[in-house]
């Protein structure tokens, strides 16, 4: 076929009006296809949808596109990467590259975590903390500590061990029975005593004690790792009480258990610090990470752990390899390409101070939803925040669903959890954009049923 013929018949393709051969994710299907939402390209803080309008990004696509959409020297970055080496091996081989994004984000990490393990998505970060977990203690001669213990309403993707340490019900019903030797603490949320805090609420440290209770129950010597997500971002924004992350800290440490913090959404400015462990002066012994690490523009994740961890995993024969795990594109050299050019955009444009500066001025701008119709909570933290709707009896989430679609209509975009709608914009907001998501959400919620 000649060139041209070949672009039209894959052009052609790229506008195919039959939407039904992809089975999209976390989407209800049928009604999507039915009112399909395309959106064909990305600038700053606004998508174009396939009609020509422009809706305002206020979550930063999933997330993760932090320092805003389409940045030239990201993309540059990428094109320049894809012309020079396309693919390289990273299981017996290297390249200069992947060491230096390693470097860079253990220089961003708390102190003591030095060691950084690539994956491509949240969920293979989990699973590869998980696993890192239990070999560590096997390694260390506590072959017993087997269990993990997550969290209700904690979020950690979707392979079999996120789910299984997750806990959103609807994410694990369908699903059998998942890794055994798990437990879970209780979420953090509750409206009676919370309900419209600013920050960190005051009430709730107490539930980290749960813990104390899980160890008596399995005896602490079999569990190998607590998960947490420092602030729970896909279940609504559930920001950490006030001490709470301190006694998980203290609880863990006290029984040999590591502390996992699924920093996937929290980590690279989220909050204002590069990582939510640096907000709230806590250190894990590992952290995943994810999205606003290559800014969403290539699939990237990560673990970051201590290098006690990595020392004691270094073991046998210096020919044999020390952790059976690892996935094809682990440090692919457009993802690393993608990093590195993300954390100088990070460093060159102040962005996670830029952050910490930004959030007053959206904490003042969503809390003055309160009193709007339906709204029982808000809640934020950092450049995160919720605002969550009495649901309709009967249809939970079909609220919060009515409530994104009309924003969607108005020319915003909007983070959807249930009857949470949650906003985390780029870190390149500026006042009128939270102006803009604000005022448009005030309005919907005045028409809605
Ligand atoms: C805290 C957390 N962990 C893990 C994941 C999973 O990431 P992915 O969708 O890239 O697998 C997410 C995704 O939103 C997340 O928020």
């Amino acid at each position: 076929m000649a060139v041209d013929a070949t672009k039209a018949a894959s052009l052609a393709h790229a506008n195919t009006n039959d939407l039904d051969p992809w089975f999209m994710p976390f989407t209800p299907n049928r009604a999507f296809k039915q009112e399909p939402r395309l959106l064909v390209s990305a600038e700053g803080m606004y998508y174009t949808t396939k009609e020509g309008r422009k809706i305002l990004d206020s979550s930063a696509g999933l997330w993760c596109v932090n320092a805003g959409h389409g940045r030239k020297r990201i993309v540059e970055a990428v094109q320049a990467q894809v012309a020079t080496m396309d693919f390289a091996p990273t299981f017996q081989m290297g390249h200069p590259g992947a060491f230096e994004l390693a470097s860079r984000i253990a220089a961003l990490a708390p102190p003591g975590l030095d060691s950084v393990f690539f994956a491509n998505s949240g969920s293979e970060a989990v699973d590869t903390a998980l696993k890192i977990a239990l070999a560590y203690h096997r390694s260390r001669g506590q072959a017993e500590r087997v269990r993990f213990v997550g969290r209700e309403r904690g979020y950690h993707g979707v392979g079999f061990g996120g789910i299984s340490v997750g806990g959103i019900s609807g994410n694990r019903k369908m699903f059998g029975s998942m890794l055994p030797y798990v437990d879970h603490l209780p979420h953090t949320h509750n409206l009676q005593e919370m309900a419209y805090s600013r920050g960190q609420p005051e009430w709730g440290a107490h539930l980290a004690d749960d813990l104390e209770r899980i160890c008596a129950l399995h005896d602490p010597s079999t569990i190998a790792a607590v998960i947490v997500e420092p602030v729970s971002g896909s279940t609504g924004v559930l920001v950490p009480p006030v001490g709470y992350l301190e006694k998980l800290r203290a609880i863990t440490e006290k029984h040999g258990i590591l502390l996992i913090f699924d920093e996937v959404i929290t980590g690279f400015g989220r909050l204002g610090k590069a990582f939510a462990s640096e907000y709230f002066g806590i250190t894990p012994d590992m952290m995943t990470i994810a999205k606003g690490m290559t800014n969403a523009t290539v699939p990237a994740s990560g673990v970051v752990l201590k290098q006690d961890i990595y020392d004691g995993l270094m073991n046998g024969p210096e020919w044999g390899i020390e952790l059976a795990h690892g996935y094809t594109y682990s440090a692919h050299p457009l993802a690393v390409a993608a990093g590195l050019a993300t954390l100088d955009v990070y460093k060159e444009e102040g962005l996670f101070e830029r952050a910490a500066g930004l959030a007053p001025v959206m904490e003042d701008a969503v809390h003055s939803l309160k009193g709007e119709p339906h709204v029982i909570d808000i809640r934020n933290i950092g450049l995160m925040a919720a605002v969550e709707l009495a649901p309709i009896p009967g249809q939970p989430g079909k609220r919060g669903y009515d409530a994104f679609l009309k924003a969607y209509e108005a020319g915003v975009y909007i983070r959807l959890s249930g009857d949470t709608l949650a906003f985390s914009p780029p870190l390149i907001a500026e006042k009128e954009h939270f102006e803009v998501m604000v005022e448009t959400l005030r309005k919907v919620l005045q028409t809605l049923d």
